[in-house]
């Protein structure tokens, strides 16, 4: 069980160190977060059917996480559009229904052409 946790705990941690990601540095989000965030979306992203609780969770928390600034935004936006384009079959109309499945709207549509530079 603590073994469990522990690892749990460590997982963002280690996910940040893998992909270089500036972690904790001025609370800034950063990709590495909003993939661990997003994962569990991934599956409904291509195939709809019902959106698991995890992905819900995982969109407040980005919600929560960009709240904080423009920059914040920007940042979340890009990671999406970067992680969205790698996987085959996502598609981009359900994942941008997604927030107001969750009751946590994103204020902003990724879609391939997104300007992340214009979101507000
Ligand atoms: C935090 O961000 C501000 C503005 O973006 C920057 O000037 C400052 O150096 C940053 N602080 C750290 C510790 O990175
Ligand atoms: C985002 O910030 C606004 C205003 O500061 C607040 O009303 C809203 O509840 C916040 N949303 C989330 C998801 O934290
Ligand atoms: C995105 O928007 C920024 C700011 O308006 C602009 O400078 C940049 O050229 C745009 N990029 C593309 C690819 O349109």
């Amino acid at each position: 069980m603590a073994k469990l946790l522990c690892g749990v705990a460590l997982l963002p941690l280690l996910i940040c160190i893998l992909v270089a990601a500036p972690c904790v540095i001025n609370a800034t989000i950063n990709c590495g977060e909003v993939t661990i965030l997003l994962t569990p979306c991934i599956p409904f992203g291509i195939f709809g059917g019902t959106v698991p609780p995890d992905c819900c969770k995982g969109i407040k928390g980005l919600n929560a996480a960009q709240n904080a600034s423009v920059a914040d935004r920007r940042t979340a936006c890009s990671c999406i559009q970067e992680g969205a384009a790698r996987i085959p079959g996502i598609n981009y109309d359900r994942i941008n229904t997604l927030g107001d499945l969750c009751g946590s709207p994103c204020p902003y549509k990724v879609y391939p052409s997104t300007n992340c530079s214009e979101v507000s």
